[in-house]
């Protein structure tokens, strides 16, 4: 389980509000894949993936408008994570396993996550609230 405590907060309110919800859609899917709960695992999982998108469609248009000078490293990134994630609905969609989810959750996706929002979102959110 990550705590709020334990998300970085960046300058732009409605990304951490975004960064939160997410957050609390892996908590969910931690405790389902804790049950072995297949099907709740698998919403789950189309939930955070379609989340997702729309975050990072939202971040990159954010990017976009400001003419924010590390755009295409940062949307690269997104890209990269999508891809990511559909592999991994679509690995569980065929295996039904929840234990390489479970690999997958802790040692990747909530990592990851805290990383990327301490290092690029930190950075964006600073320059667009400076412009
Ligand atoms: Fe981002």
């Amino acid at each position: 389980m990550t705590t709020d405590e334990q998300l970085p907060m960046v300058a732009i309110p409605s990304m951490n509000d975004t960064h939160l919800e997410e957050m609390l859609i892996i908590n969910r899917l931690d405790t389902a894949i804790a049950n072995s709960d297949v099907a709740r695992i698998s919403k789950l999982l189309d939930e955070l993936l379609e989340h997702t998108t729309v975050h990072f469609t939202n971040e990159n248009n954010l990017m976009e408008k400001g003419a924010y000078p590390d755009y295409a490293q940062h949307k690269s990134e997104h890209d990269r994570h999508i891809q990511e994630l559909t592999s991994l609905v679509g690995y569980f969609e065929r295996t039904q396993e929840p234990k390489a989810i479970y690999a997958y959750s802790k040692g990747n996706l909530t990592p990851w996550r805290i990383h990327h929002i301490q290092t690029m979102d930190t950075a964006m959110a600073l320059y667009l609230t400076q412009v």
